[in-house]
Formats: C-alpha cells, sequence, structure tokens
C-alpha cells in the first residue's frame, strides 16, 4: 500500500488527529539509562522527520553498527557470569524450527527453548485467572495497524503492541497514534524479526538495542519493559542479554491464534473458532488468564479480534501486558502519559561477586514427548511459508524509502 493512501486512510479513521503530538518530557540527563540510549540531545528530532530516520541503520537484516556502551554492558554481563554459553541454534528454513548442536538439550532446563514450548519461571506467559492481556506483533503497518488503531480508541481498550524497529522508522505516523494518541504500551519485537536464538550474543544486542533506542527516541526517553521474542524463538542465552544488558522481561503466549497464517494454511474462520474456544467457552489453561498470540499484521488478523473482541469484553478483564502482570509500563515510567524518571539500565555490577542467577526451567523431562509434539506441530503450521511471511513481516523497508519525502 503506498503511504500516501495510508495517510489518507489514517486522516479518515482519525480526524481528530494532530500530528504535532508534542514529546511533553524527556528521561532526566543524569540518569544512568542515558548512556545506553541518548544518542543526541535532548531536543529530539520529531518523529518521521529526515533527521530522525537518519539516526538508526538503514541496511536491512541485523544491524552491523553496535553503539560501544551496548557491548560494554555486554562484556561486563559477560565478565559476571551472567549470560550461558549456549550455542547458536541453526534454523530449519522448511520447518521454522530451531536446533542446536549436539549434547545440548533445547528441552532441558540449560536452554529452554520456548520454541520447544520450554519456560522458565521469569517468563511472563499465563495471567491471573479472568484477565486477558491484549498483544499485537508486528506493527505498526499502514492500514491494518491503522483500523486497529482506530477500533482500540473507540473502545477505550488499552493493548500492549510488540513492534518492530524497521516498521516503526517506516511507518512513524502510526507510531504516534499507537503511543500519542491512544496512549497504549509499546513493547519491543527486535528490529528485523530474525529467529533471535540463531545469532551471536552481539547481533542480539544488536536487534535488542535498536529497537530500544527508537522506541526510546520516539517517546521522550521512555525505556520499553519487556519483549517478545518473533516466533517466540527464545532461550536462556538470550533472556539473559535482554534482562542484564537492557533490563527487558521477556513475554511468551499461552495460546497461538495462528492468525499469521490466514490465507496460506488456515483461513479466517479457523482462527476465530480458536479465538471463540479459548475466549466464549473457557478452553484456555486451566485456572489462567490468557495472553494470545495475535497479529497487527494484516487486515484479516485484525478483522479476527474485532470479532471477537465483544465476547473478551463480557467475559474477561482486558489489559495491557504490565497492567495484567502488575509490572510498570516502562523501566522509567508508569504509562505512555506520564513522565520518565531516571533509573539505572545495566549499572555497574555490584562489587562482590554474585552467583551467576539462571532462570528455573519449569519444563520436566517426563514432558519431551510432548514437547517434541507441540515443535513439529508449529512446525507443520510454518512449512513453506517462514520466508515469506519473514519478508512481509517488514512492510516497514517498502515504506521506508518514502517516509523522508512523503512527510516531510
Ligand atoms: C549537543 O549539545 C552540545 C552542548 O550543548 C553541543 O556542543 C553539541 O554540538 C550538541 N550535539 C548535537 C548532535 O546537536
Ligand atoms: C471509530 O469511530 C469513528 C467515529 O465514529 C469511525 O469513523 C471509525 O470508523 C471507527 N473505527 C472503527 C475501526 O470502527
Ligand atoms: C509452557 O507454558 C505454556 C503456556 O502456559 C504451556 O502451553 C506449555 O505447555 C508450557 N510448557 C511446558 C513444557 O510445560
Ligand atoms: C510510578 O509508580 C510508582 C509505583 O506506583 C510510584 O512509586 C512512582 O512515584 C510513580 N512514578 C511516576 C513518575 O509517576
Amino acid at each position: 500500500m503506498s503511504l500516501s493512501l495510508s495517510l489518507f486512510l489514517t486522516f479518515l479513521l482519525f480526524p481528530f488527529l494532530s500530528f504535532a503530538t508534542p514529546l511533553a518530557f524527556y528521561q532526566h540527563p543524569s540518569s544512568p539509562a542515558t548512556a545506553l540510549f541518548r544518542r543526541q540531545n535532548t531536543s529530539l528530532p520529531t518523529v518521521g522527520s529526515a533527521a530522525w530516520t537518519a539516526l538508526y541503520p538503514s541496511e536491512s537484516g541485523t544491524p552491523t553498527t553496535i553503539p560501544q556502551s551496548w557491548l560494554d554492558a555486554l562484556a561486563a554481563a559477560e565478565n559476571r557470569g551472567l549470560i550461558p554459553s549456549i550455542s547458536q541454534s541453526t534454523l530449519d528454513a522448511t520447518t521454522g524450527v530451531t536446533t542446536y548442536p549436539d549434547g545440548q538439550d533445547p528441552t532441558g532446563t540449560e536452554v529452554c527453548s520456548f520454541t520447544y514450548q520450554c519456560n522458565v519461571t521469569t517468563d511472563i506467559v499465563n495471567p491471573p485467572e479472568g484477565v486477558i492481556a491484549l498483544t499485537f506483533d508486528d506493527g505498526p503497518i499502514p492500514g491494518p495497524s491503522d483500523t486497529l488503531y482506530s477500533f482500540l480508541y473507540n473502545n477505550s481498550q488499552h493493548a500492549t503492541h510488540f513492534m518492530i524497529g524497521v516498521n516503526i522508522l517506516g511507518a512513524p505516523t502510526q507510531f504516534l497514534i499507537a503511543f500519542g494518541n491512544n496512549k497504549d504500551h509499546i513493547g519491543v519485537h527486535t528490529w528485523s524479526h530474525p529467529y533471535l536464538t540463531t545469532l551471536t550474543n552481539d547481533q542480539v544486542v544488536s536487534e535488542l538495542g535498536w529497537t530500544v533506542q527508537i522506541i526510546h527516541d520516539s517517546t521522550g526517553g521512555l525505556i520499553p519493559s519487556c519483549y517478545r521474542p518473533p516466533y517466540g524463538d527464545t532461550d536462556n542465552r538470550v533472556r539473559a542479554i535482554a534482562e542484564h544488558v537492557f533490563g527487558l522481561k521477556t513475554v511468551t503466549w499461552n495460546q497461538d491464534s495462528n492468525d499469521w497464517t490466514i490465507g496460506e494454511g488456515t483461513t479466517e474462520e479457523v482462527v476465530e473458532g480458536s479465538l471463540t474456544n479459548w475466549v466464549v467457552n473457557g478452553g484456555g489453561v486451566q485456572g489462567e488468564g490468557l495472553l494470545i498470540l495475535e497479529h497487527e499484521l494484516m487486515d484479516t488478523t485484525v478483522q479476527a479480534f474485532m470479532g471477537i473482541y465483544p465476547s473478551m469484553k463480557e467475559k474477561w478483564t482486558v489489559k495491557t501486558v504490565p497492567d495484567a502482570f502488575s509490572f510498570t509500563w516502562y523501566q522509567n515510567g508508569n504509562s505512555s502519559t506520564t513522565p520518565a524518571f531516571p533509573l539505572s539500565v545495566a549499572s555497574p555490577a555490584p562489587t562482590s561477586t554474585s552467583t551467576p542467577r539462571a532462570p528455573t526451567s519449569t519444563i520436566k523431562s517426563a514432558h519431551t514427548s510432548t514437547v517434541t509434539a507441540s515443535a513439529s506441530k508449529g512446525s507443520m503450521a510454518q512449512t513453506g511459508s517462514t520466508s515469506r511471511i519473514t519478508a512481509s513481516h517488514l512492510l516497514g523497508l517498502v515504506a521506508l524509502g518514502m517516509t523522508s519525502v512523503t512527510l516531510f
């Protein structure tokens, strides 16, 4: 879709919107976090301007330029023994499953890959009973995101949006609607949507860091509190980098709508059937709330959500992720409207040598066969479409070239 068409749609859906959304606050300059994320003076370029675009990597894929302060923070965490030495996984592009070299069990307590449904106690996965934590991945995307944001706004419903850095860069208008107009909660979904466990430590830092950076710069200095791994592909090494370098919690899910496979492998009816089963018939996780994987990727995925939303409201309390799990929206802010406050991200190590904190895996070896079954089920859903979907996640790349011309 062309950007001018998307702008037209935006004005149609949000006739009241002022694009000069003022960002009335900025992180305190004395905050230690500025060492990691402040790359310019407190007068930040206008979101969407050419000067703003110029701040970020323009190459496709994982950015190779990594600020030294992030690498220093990674080295500090490695030196403290906080980042486990787990090999990079290898992606089978046909099945969408990541595998580890011999001897490293993805379902074991050491690796604990969520690609194999392995959870650790620090993962954000099961909300309290009666609560739906509402999440949308892969935005902002002109078109589907506009419809979703308009719908959420009309229903006074806040949600968590796990955004792709490249897509923020390509759709600053939509970003400002989600953050500035709807005042929704913004989380990290990486810069270019890779399988994180296949990357080196430096590359994981680059994918998470640049996304935190663009959100920080475009919200007046707010630092996200959590990330969701693309494809759910995280393990204890990636979890540790996210936590100990950037202070990010890992958010996964307890139900997968598979909405992104609509049109290739499944239909809108099947997705709506799953949603109805969980939301209306109580077919969710026993004794827990629902954290459903949904996307703002296509019109159909947004339609599926809008169709089920009245039932959600009828039976459940629908919240953002941090509200559902009682943590603050941002590491240095309580909402998308209140000022950022100083905090310490990746602050210097305590002088005493602390025992490396390995998160406890909740997987039991008895579950291995179930786990294998789930993993191959996941892979079937992705068969043949993995690379195409990866490309379509990154609509921002298409819009990128037009941003400076059309908007400014
Ligand atoms: C930031 O501010 C300092 C001091 O006010 C100034 O010397 C410097 O040129 C500014 N940098 C940028 C990128 O504007
Ligand atoms: C939200 O409400 C406005 C004003 O009534 C309307 O124009 C728009 O279509 C609604 N959005 C959605 C997605 O229904
Ligand atoms: C991990 O948590 C999810 C969501 O509750 C659940 O579906 C899955 O079975 C868990 N994995 C294991 C191995 O218990
Ligand atoms: C954020 O919330 C916490 C806990 O409720 C509170 O102590 C703190 O003062 C709040 N900070 C800001 C800046 O609103």
